[in-house]
């Protein structure tokens, strides 16, 4: 068995975390962190694991976590990742990191967007970027993955099989995109309080948006070349689940159908990636690791529709299926249900 800790696992990331993990034959949840010196049981804080895990939640440093797990999920905030990452690698742990904290591979970048300084900015280079579909290779070794945002992985996933074919213009893609108001995590704040933000629907953050850099960095490494983007984020009133849709120019001209061959051969094998037919719906996504997507011409642009639960795809699913890779067990151990 494989000893697990989850840090930050008073939060919703962390959550899904446990409800997957206590499915997986190879797991032992062995220490659940949380800030809070009373020592809470995880099922007085998430009431749905009753019956389920009655582990308490301990405030632990990083190097009495390290004594306790051999692998270590961080569903923490960023900057407070950054923190605890070194301890937990220097005492011998693997680390999937949830935060945004090594996604990007350049500290200046990361000071810009996020306005923190890196104090680990030595890591960011090598560090493994954990979207499986497109760096399935570079995981297994990893000792530290940095898990992919959940607006990022549904837009890249969406337009990587297009650029990394040559099918659409590399500067020109906007991403309209919508999100549950999870995403925005536990913690109550006034935007996302039921009374602001049910009945309505907003955009924010507009060419603000940290996930930004992180779509533009990783869908030019995946294909080669600079790829620009701009990325608005919307919240709807709704839990969970996000909606891409991105408008891109064509670079030949394709039928829908031909399009969709393409993308469905450069996903193939990849088990949480559904091409449909029909539009996406969060609906179908929400409680599952898949992605769905598809595309729609119209002249000679091309929509794309991608869609994923943000907390699973988005956060935990594909943090177990990093996990799984890692360790040499099948990509879908745990996330099929
Ligand atoms: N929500 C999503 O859809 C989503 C998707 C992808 C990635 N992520 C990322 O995953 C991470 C967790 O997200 P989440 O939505 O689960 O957030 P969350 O619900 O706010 O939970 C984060 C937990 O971390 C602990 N925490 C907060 N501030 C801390 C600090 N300064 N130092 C140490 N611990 C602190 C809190 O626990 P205590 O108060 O008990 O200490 C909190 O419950 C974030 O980095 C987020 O960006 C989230």
């Amino acid at each position: 068995m494989i000893n697990v800790a989850i840090l930050g696992a008073t939060g919703y990331a962390a959550l899904e975390l446990i409800r997957i993990l206590l499915r997986h034959p190879s797991v032992r949840l062995t220490a659940l962190t949380t800030r809070q010196d009373d020592h809470p049981r995880i099922d007085s804080i998430h009431p749905v694991l009753q019956g389920r895990c009655s582990l308490t939640c301990q405030n632990l440093s990083a190097t009495e976590v390290a004594d306790l797990a051999d692998v270590v999920f961080c569903a923490l905030p960023h900057v407070a990742s950054m923190e605890a990452v070194p301890d937990l690698l220097s005492g011998g742990c693997r680390v999937i990191d949830l935060s945004a904290d090594y996604r990007l591979n350049d500290a200046a970048v990361y000071e810009k967007w996020y306005g923190h300084t890196h104090t680990d900015a030595d890591r960011l280079a090598d560090t493994v970027y954990g979207l499986p579909e497109l760096f399935a290779e570079q995981i297994p070794r990893a000792d530290l993955v940095a898990n992919p945002g959940c607006y990022t992985s549904t837009s890249i996933l969406g337009l990587a099989p297009l650029l990394c074919q040559g099918l659409i213009e590399p500067g020109d893609i906007v991403i309209d995109a919508k999100s549950g108001v999870s995403g925005a995590g536990r913690a109550a704040k006034l935007g996302t309080i039921f009374s602001e933000c049910n009945e309505s629907l907003s955009a924010y953050a507009v060419g603000t948006h940290r996930h930004t850099p992180e779509i533009a960095q990783v869908l030019s490494t995946a294909s080669g070349q600079q790829v620009e983007v701009i990325f608005t984020p919307h919240l709807v009133p709704m839990t969970r689940g996000i909606l891409c849709t991105m408008y891109t120019r064509l670079t030949e001209d394709l039928s829908e159908a031909e399009i969709l061959d393409r993308m469905r051969t450069f996903y193939e094998g990849r088990p949480f990636v559904r091409i449909v037919d029909h539009l996406p719906a969060t609906k179908d996504c929400v409680g599952t690791n898949y992605c769905d997507m598809t595309v729609r011409k119209s002249g000679n642009r091309l929509v794309v529709l991608s869609c994923t639960d943000n907390l699973i795809k988005g956060a935990a699913g594909v943090a177990v299926q990093n996990f799984n890779l890692m360790h040499g067990l099948a990509e879908t151990t745990a996330l099929i249900v």
